[in-house]
């Protein structure tokens, strides 16, 4: 009997394993997805994945497992290059027992996990998959668990992020929850906790797949996915583009991008840009993108709590984290939802060493009932709590208005704001005249209800209260600038901040109102 050699045994391995991935590529993209394959090899720079546990099965016998055993047991996992730096990445094979989390190809995740946590890179999930494989019972569970705890040990040291290109059901969803960004597929991938079957059995409600999970679902109403695509390739683009704006773990900085705009470019159509009424709205994306290096604002949570704007851009080629109150919604109101967003975003850019710039607008916290009782308190005290926290730098800008609440918590001077900046048009106050005003001379007011009276002091308040002055002269703003001016002042407070050292008193951790 003629026996293989080794060499031709290695060779007749992984034939079978690109045979069998080479079967899927019709019936996946039938579905207009790319494979698991397919999705690494494009996520990479061209010929740099370097796979591991590529032999890796299972050893699950129940149900009819024992026949089941694929090489790499569904997850394709390993290292490779983006944009010149070393990242680990996962992708799970839906098209194989369901993409389905085993004791086993866990285990080949968090070994990447922990590489990446150990090199100081960024960690990637391109998830696809029905959840802890129902065969191991408690032993997917414990796979699953397990990358649990070890994406919490790695939140803050190293920048994580996940793909939902397919399926994320079950508890498994706590996984890409655990990270700092999740990127869904437009009519494609489908996030919960209990699916829409589970749902009808127990609350008799029904619910499509869409409307309970979808990515529209989670980018504008829960707010879990922090960014849509429109197909597999254009999520890979957006993750390759997000990445270029952070840093691969807490130690370092962002790469520094050449700059084509000039730092010092002024725009002298900004100082028309804000409407004189206070109550007029403006688009402050069009004031951020008219500062930035040209182009490079990249929007996070763009339709979730649009009250509240974040995202990375460029100043002079280094990545700054953006936080902006949006006139042109809810008058850029801070609500719960946008303090949720605004918070979590600022604890990102501080762990990673991303400078703050905070563009304010702000009348105050959204009032209403509906506020009040979804807890304001608690939520506007997280951005408070991360902005206090942040010991990055921080630069605000105010353009237009900053009332009370609201003012001490968008990266005021009172909580380490850095350099704080006003337009000549900034009022900054503890709240708008007309209900101050009300509030102050609210016996004069019913004795003397003529318009005189209140005009009078509505007037006086506005002197007072309408400029920037009176908080400049308090040095709480730093500077007043003209709007044309931002880009430069912006870009040189930075190389000012360059050095900046400040830290937080050493402390198990502290407790956050969550
Ligand atoms: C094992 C699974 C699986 C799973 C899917 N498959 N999910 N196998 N374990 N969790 C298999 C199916 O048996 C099928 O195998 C193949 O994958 C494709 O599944 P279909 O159902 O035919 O596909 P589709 O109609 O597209 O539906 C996909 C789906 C559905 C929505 C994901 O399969 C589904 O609802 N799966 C269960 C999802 C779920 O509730 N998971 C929760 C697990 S609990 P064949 O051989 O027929 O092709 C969990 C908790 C973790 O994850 C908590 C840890 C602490």
């Amino acid at each position: 009997m003629n026996k293989i050699s080794p060499y031709e045994e290695f060779a007749r391995r992984n034939l079978e394993i690109s045979d069998r991935e080479k079967q899927t590529v019709d019936a996946v993209a039938a579905h207009g997805k790319m494979t698991a394959r397919q999705r690494i090899e494009f996520l990479f720079d061209e010929g740099t994945f370097q796979e591991v546990d590529r032999f890796v099965t299972h050893r699950c016998t129940d149900f009819g497992m024992g026949n089941k055993k694929i090489p790499g047991d569904t997850v394709i996992a390993g290292n490779g290059l983006i944009n010149g730096r070393l990242v680990h990445a996962y992708a799970q094979d839906f098209s194989a027992l369901g993409g389905s989390f085993s004791e086993e190809n866990t285990k080949k995740i968090y070994k990447i996990l922990d590489k990446a946590m150990q090199l100081g890179t960024p960690y990637i999930g391109l998830n696809d998959s029905g959840g802890a494989r129902i065969q191991e019972g408690v032993c997917g569970l414990a796979g699953v668990a397990e990358l649990f705890f070890k994406n919490t040990q790695a939140s803050g040291l190293i920048p994580q992020i996940s793909a939902i290109m397919g399926p994320c059901a079950g508890g498994a969803s706590y996984s890409p929850a655990l990270t700092d960004f999740i990127i869904m597929v437009e009519g494609q991938s489908h996030m919960f906790v209990t699916g829409p079957e589970v749902i009808k059995a127990v609350t008799h409600e029904e619910v499509s797949m869409e409307e309970l999970g979808g990515a529209h679902a989670h980018h504008r109403q829960s707010g879990v996915s922090h960014l849509v695509a429109g197909n597999d390739r254009e999520c890979i683009v957006l993750i390759r583009e997000l990445l270029d704006y952070i840093p691969s773990n807490n130690m370092e900085e962002s790469p520094l991008k050449k700059c084509f705009d000039d730092p010092q470019r002024r725009e002298p159509l900004l100082n028309d840009f804000i409407p004189n009424d206070s109550r007029s709205s403006y688009d402050m994306k069009s004031l951020i993108r008219a500062v930035v290096d040209e182009g490079s604002f990249f929007e996070i949570q763009g339709a979730y709590a649009a009250n509240l704007v974040i995202g990375f851009a460029r100043l002079n080629g280094k990545s700054v984290g953006i936080v902006a109150n949006q006139p042109a919604y809810l008058a850029g109101a801070l609500d719960t939802n946008a303090s949720r967003k605004g918070a979590r975003f600022v604890r990102f850019c501080d762990a990673f060493n991303m400078p703050l710039i905070t563009f304010v607008d702000v009348p105050g916290f959204l009032p209403g009932k509906d506020q009040e009782l979804s807890g304001i308190i608690r939520d506007g005290a997280k951005l408070l709590y991360a902005y206090c926290e942040a010991t990055v730098p921080k630069i605000s800008v105010i353009t237009r208005k900053a009332y009370g609440g609201a003012y001490c918590v968008m990266s005021s001077k009172h909580i380490r704001g850095d350099y704080n900046f006003a337009y000549p048009g900034a009022e900054i106050a503890v709240m708008g005249s007309e209900a101050a005003i009300n509030i102050i001379y609210r016996k004069q007011l019913t004795r003397q209800p003529d318009d005189t009276f209140k005009n009078q002091k509505l007037e006086e308040y506005r002197e007072r209260f309408a400029n920037p002055y009176f908080a400049a002269s308090h040095g709480y703003i730093d500077e007043i600038i003209m709007p044309e001016d931002t880009r430069w002042r912006l870009v040189s407070a930075l190389e000012r901040l360059k050095t900046k050292v400040a830290k937080n008193p050493l402390k198990k951790h502290g407790n956050m109102p969550l």
